[in-house]
C-alpha cells in the first residue's frame, strides 16, 4: 500500500520556505528599484544550467505546453506579482495569493469533477483568513489594478499548478523546471530591460551574492523541490504549502530585522499555519480514504445482500466492542434485537441505506439480577484449526 506522503510533504515546503528568504534578501540586499531584473536574474541562470545539465533540447511536441507552463508559473506570474508588490501596501498581494488552493479546488471540481473536500475548503479559507490578519494593516488601501493583477497573479500560478500535475509531459523534474525557468525567465527579460533602470555598472560583492542566492537557491533548488513535489503529492497540497512563504518571510523580518509583530498578526500567523497543517493532513490521509472506498465500492456496489452482510457485520463487532467496554467499567450490558426496527428507523431519522442492527443496553446491574445463563463449553462453539 502506499505510504503517508510525510517525507514528500515536508521537502516540498522547503521551497516556499526558501521563496520566503528571498523577500528579505531583495529588500535589503539586491539593488533597490529594479523588480524585474531581480525575477529575470533570478529564473534564468537557473533555467540555462538545469537545461545544459540536462543536455538535450525539448522533444518538439512539448514546446508549447512547457511554454504555457513557463508563462503560467513564472513569466506571467512573477510580472504580476511585482505590479500587485508595487500598488499594494503590505501583504495584500500575498493575501490574495492564498486563494491559489480554492482555485484550485474549483478547477479540479469544475474539469475533473472532483467534489472538494468541505473541511478541505473550510481549511483554505480560514489561510486566507489569517493571512490577512497576518499581513494587513488596518489602513490598508485596495488599489482595484493592484488587486486585479494579484488576483490575476494568483489565477495563473494556480492554473500553472493544475496544469503542471495534469497534462503528463513525462520530462524528468529538472527538466520541467528547467525549461520553464529558462522560457519564463525570456519572457521577463524583455520587461526587465524596458521597465527597470539598468544595473548600475559594477556590484557589490553583497550584491552578487544575493542574486546569486536568488538564482541557485531561490530560483534552482526551490523550484526543483517544487516541481518534484508536483509529481508527488495533489496539486492542492502542494498549493496549500506556498503559504509558508509570507509567513516565513514575516517570520525573518521578525527575527533578523526586529519587525514587530503585533498580537492580531500572531493570531493570523498561528491561523495561516494551522490552516496549511489541516490541509496538508486532510489530504495526506484522503488517498488512503479514496484508495479503500475504491475497493469496497468495488466488491459491494450493486450487491444488496454482500452490502447487507458487511453492515451486519461491522455494526455486531461494534456493539461487542461497546459491551466489553461497558463490562470493563464495571456496568452491565446485553445485546438486544427483540425491537421494532422500523420505529427505530423512524425514530433516530436512519437513511434508506442504514439498517438498525441491535440495541445494545447498558447500565448497572439491579440487585437480585438473574444469574447469568449457561453458556456452552468453548470447545463446543470453537474450533481451533
Ligand atoms: C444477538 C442477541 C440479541 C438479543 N436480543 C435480546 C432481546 O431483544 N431481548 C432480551 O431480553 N434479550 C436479548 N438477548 C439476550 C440478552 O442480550 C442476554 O444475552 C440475556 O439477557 C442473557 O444474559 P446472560 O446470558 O448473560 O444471562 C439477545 C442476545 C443476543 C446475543
Amino acid at each position: 500500500m502506499k505510504k503517508f506522503p510525510l517525507a514528500d510533504t515536508a521537502i516540498t515546503a522547503l521551497a516556499p520556505v526558501i521563496w520566503g528568504s528571498t523577500y528579505i534578501v531583495a529588500t535589503e540586499i539586491l539593488p533597490a528599484g529594479r523588480p524585474f531584473t531581480a525575477a529575470a536574474v533570478r529564473a534564468l541562470p537557473a533555467g540555462l544550467l538545469l537545461v545544459l545539465f540536462a543536455g538535450r533540447m525539448l522533444a518538439r511536441h512539448l514546446w508549447w505546453r512547457v511554454a504555457v507552463l513557463a508563462a503560467l508559473n513564472i513569466g506571467a506570474f512573477q510580472a504580476l506579482l511585482f505590479v500587485a508588490a508595487y500598488r499594494l501596501p503590505g501583504g495584500l498581494a500575498a493575501v490574495l495569493g492564498a486563494i491559489q488552493p480554492i482555485v484550485i479546488m474549483g478547477l479540479a471540481w469544475g474539469w475533473d469533477g472532483r467534489r472538494p473536500q468541505w473541511a478541505a475548503l473550510g481549511a483554505a479559507a480560514v489561510g486566507v483568513a489569517g493571512m490577512g490578519a497576518l499581513l494587513l494593516s488596518p489602513s490598508a488601501r485596495w488599489d482595484a489594478l493592484g488587486v486585479a493583477a494579484a488576483l490575476a497573479g494568483a489565477l495563473s500560478m494556480a492554473v500553472g499548478t493544475w496544469l503542471a500535475r495534469r497534462w503528463k509531459t513525462g520530462l524528468p523534474v529538472a527538466e520541467l523546471a528547467g525549461w520553464q525557468l529558462l522560457l519564463g525567465g525570456l519572457m521577463l527579460t524583455p520587461l526587465a530591460l524596458l521597465a527597470d533602470p539598468p544595473l548600475p555598472a559594477s556590484l557589490a560583492i553583497s550584491e552578487v551574492l544575493g542574486y546569486a542566492y536568488l538564482t541557485f537557491v531561490g530560483a534552482l533548488v526551490a523550484y526543483l523541490l517544487w516541481f518534484r513535489g508536483l509529481s508527488k503529492l495533489s496539486p492542492v497540497a502542494v498549493s496549500s504549502l506556498g503559504l509558508l512563504s509570507p509567513a516565513t518571510a514575516v517570520v525573518l523580518g521578525w527575527i533578523l530585522l526586529g519587525q514587530k509583530l503585533g498580537g492580531t498578526a500572531m493570531i493570523g500567523l498561528a491561523v495561516v499555519l494551522g490552516s496549511v497543517l489541516t490541509l496538508q493532513l486532510k489530504l495526506l490521509i484522503q488517498p488512503v480514504v479514496d484508495s479503500w472506498s475504491r475497493m469496497a465500492q468495488g466488491s459491494m456496489d450493486g450487491d444488496e445482500r454482500a452490502q447487507r452482510d458487511e453492515a451486519l457485520r461491522s455494526a455486531s463487532l461494534a456493539a461487542m466492542t461497546m459491551i466489553l467496554a461497558a463490562e470493563g467499567m464495571g456496568l452491565s450490558s446485553c445485546a438486544m434485537t427483540g425491537f421494532d426496527a422500523q420505529a427505530v428507523h423512524a425514530a433516530f431519522g436512519l437513511d434508506a441505506n442504514e439498517v438498525p442492527v441491535m440495541l445494545v443496553a447498558v447500565g448497572h446491574a439491579a440487585q437480585g439480577n438473574w444469574p447469568q445463563k449457561p453458556r456452552r463449553p468453548l470447545g463446543d462453539v470453537l474450533r481451533y484449526a
